[in-house]
């Protein structure tokens, strides 16, 4: 049974150049591209992408960061596309969780710079979906 996830590279991997290794990666997998997108975040998209993070005290940092340049938003098909992309991209903190071999414990230092971002759940990824991609 297939099914989708949203990964965004964020800007720290646009600007670093590593847009075709997370997507090599992802395709290495197994797993393919249903849409890919390179675009610039209004302010409200982001807010409405990070809505469940608004109380954390990095939220404004977040917003920050991932409206500062362009990301790759990319819909990411197959079985179980959720957990294999979360597989890829490693812990969230890229030193202390990732382990090398994944795109985070191999390309990654900070937490707030961790390359991409990966639905967590079946619920995120219909809503982020959603979001980023309205008519797929
Ligand atoms: S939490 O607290 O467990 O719900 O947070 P987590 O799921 O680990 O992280 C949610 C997103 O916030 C980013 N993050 C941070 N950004 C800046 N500063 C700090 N300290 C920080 N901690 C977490 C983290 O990379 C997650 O972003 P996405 O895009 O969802 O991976």
């Amino acid at each position: 049974m297939s099914e989708r996830t949203l990964v965004l590279v964020k800007p720290d991997g646009v600007k670093r150049g590593l847009v075709g290794e997370v997507i090599a990666r992802i395709e290495r997998k197994g797993l393919t591209l249903a849409a890919l997108e390179l675009r610039n975040v209004p302010r409200p998209v982001a807010e409405e992408h990070y809505a469940e993070h608004k109380d954390k005290p990095f939220f404004g940092e977040l917003l920050e960061f991932i409206t500062s340049g362009p990301v790759v938003a990319i819909a990411v098909e197959g079985p179980r596309a959720i957990a294999a992309f979360r597989q890829l991209a490693g812990g969230t903190d890229p030193v202390a969780k990732a382990t090398p071999g994944t795109l985070r414990g191999d390309f990654a230092l900070e937490t707030q710079y961790n390359l991409v971002h990966g639905s967590d759940s079946p619920e995120s990824a219909e809503r982020e979906l959603k979001l980023w991609f309205p008519d797929l």
